[in-house]
């Protein structure tokens, strides 16, 4: 029986996992997904070729790898299939759990009507209609993706939904559906997807059984965990390793090698706590040089400074064995660089994650930058600088960076 291997975020996402699952694809055999759905944006760069993958897991680019959707997705079928279209035919290699819920478009409407009426405390979500799509699915009105075999009786189910939820979604403005449109909109979705619903669960624990390489995309990053981020800045789902295996059926024995994806700064878009933000200059610098604009809805990324203290608090949740550390080339030119090493609350320093990240100052300790890392291979090709760098930052978290990557290219990487 072989062990699957996991990539987590480990800051407020957009942390480059696109580029290493692509990189790590090339020696699995498949690639699952178990989170989050259209609100994550994972961009991989082959050549002069940019794809920006929403829902299918990013082993859709290595023609070996086959692709799992698990049931801790919430898939919208119009975002997928509309996604599929650029790759071709999947038969054979993109398989979705019966289990993962479905996100239909007034998941987005009411999305979008609880961000506007709350003005200024709005999260900043995706607008996707993820929070509501989860939300369903806890309070047990949800509905799943097996349920899509059989539109008549799904179209039943969401117009008794609209039924009794009228009064909500009156406030909201939010129309009930036609029915006979409905059911027209599900047989679409339907006529598509069908040939790829399936009990993933089962499938999975034989491909594991049968000593297949499987690995274990995340999405998000610990930072926004609904649990385990800045509540109720988050997403809502369980981004950290522990979600990799309620989201696929998997136990934690099933679970291999953790790594962990960094940048060598940080970055959030959306509102909520972000202690290293540089809202200066120098920020700025980091958003154009890192091109930090968001994959999924084009909003600028807020930017600043490496959080070790963060850091270590999602090392330690998910378990990470290596840290990948992406966009060192972002650093380049730098005269110097800042960490932050602790937080003071209420005039004392910190080493942890407080409750309330909001009443967190940083305190930065300060390195010296180097020329340039963009494009560099190996680790000893690298400024001397910027080795020293890596050393330190590895010193803090407690944990080997054992990838570092210099470009969006999937080459421009280094492997220690
Ligand atoms: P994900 O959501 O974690 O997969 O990350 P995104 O794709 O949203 O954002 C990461 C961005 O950084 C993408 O545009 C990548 O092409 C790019 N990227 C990844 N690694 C590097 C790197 O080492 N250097 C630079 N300059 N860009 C990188
Ligand atoms: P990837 O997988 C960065 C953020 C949103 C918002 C909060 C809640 O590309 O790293 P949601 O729409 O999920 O209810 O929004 O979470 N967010 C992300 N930020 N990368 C992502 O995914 C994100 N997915 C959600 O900006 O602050
Ligand atoms: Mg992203």
């Amino acid at each position: 029986m072989s062990k699957a291997d996991l990539i987590v975020g480990l800051q407020w996402g957009d942390e480059g996992k696109g580029k290493i699952v692509d990189h790590m694809a090339q020696t699995h055999d498949y690639v699952c997904r178990f989170a989050g759905g259209h609100n994550a944006g994972h961009t991989i760069v082959i050549g002069d070729k940019k794809y920006a993958l929403h829902l299918i897991p990013s082993g859709v680019l290595n023609p070996k790898a086959k692709n799992i959707v698990g049931n801790g997705v919430v898939i919208s079928p119009k975002d997928f299939i509309k996604e599929m279209e650029q790759f071709g035919d999947l038969g054979g290699r993109l398989f979705l759990s019966d289990k993962a819920h479905i996100l239909l478009p007034y998941h987005a409407m009411i999305d979008q009507a609880r961000e506007r009426m709350k003005g200024d405390k709005a999260i900043g979500t995706t607008g996707k209609g993820i929070g509501p799509a989860y939300g369903d699915k806890i309070a047990r009105v949800g509905h799943r993706l097996g349920e899509l075999l059989n539109p008549e009786k799904l179209t039943e189910k969401i117009m008794a939904y609209f039924k009794i939820n009228a009064s909500v979604f009156e406030a909201m403005g939010i129309e009930t559906p036609d029915e006979k449109a409905l059911l027209e909109e599900l047989e679409g979705y339907k006529a598509v997807l069908a040939p790829f619903i399936m009990d993933t669960t089962q499938m999975l624990w034989k491909i594991l059984d049968d000593h297949q390489k499987v690995l274990l995309e995340g999405a998000q990053g610990t930072m926004l965990d609904i649990d385990h981020g800045t509540y109720p800045y988050v997403t809502s789902s369980t981004t950290v390793s522990a979600g990799a295996c309620s989201g696929l059926g998997l136990n934690p024995k099933d679970l291999g090698k953790v790594t962990g994806i960094a940048k060598a700064y940080c970055t959030r878009v959306g509102n909520g706590p972000f202690p290293s933000e540089d809202l200066g200059e120098e920020g700025d610098i980091l958003r154009k040089n890192g091109h930090e604009y968001g994959t999924t809805t084009g909003r600028p990324r807020r930017c600043g400074w490496f959080d070790a203290v963060a850091m270590r608090h999602a090392v330690r949740v998910n378990g990470v064995d290596q840290v990948a550390l992406m966009k060192l080339d972002v650093l380049d030119g730098f005269e110097e660089i800042k960490v932050c090493v602790a937080y003071e609350v209420d005039g004392q320093d910190i080493d942890y994650v407080p409750y309330d990240l909001e009443e967190a100052t940083p305190v930065y300790q300060t390195f010296p930058g180097w020329d340039k890392t963009q494009g560099i291979r190996t680790f000893e090709a690298l400024p001397k600088t910027a080795q020293s760098y890596i050393l330190a930052l590895e010193g803090m978290i407690g944990t080997k960076i054992g990838i570092i990557s210099t470009s969006p290219e999937r080459d421009d990487t280094i492997i220690r």
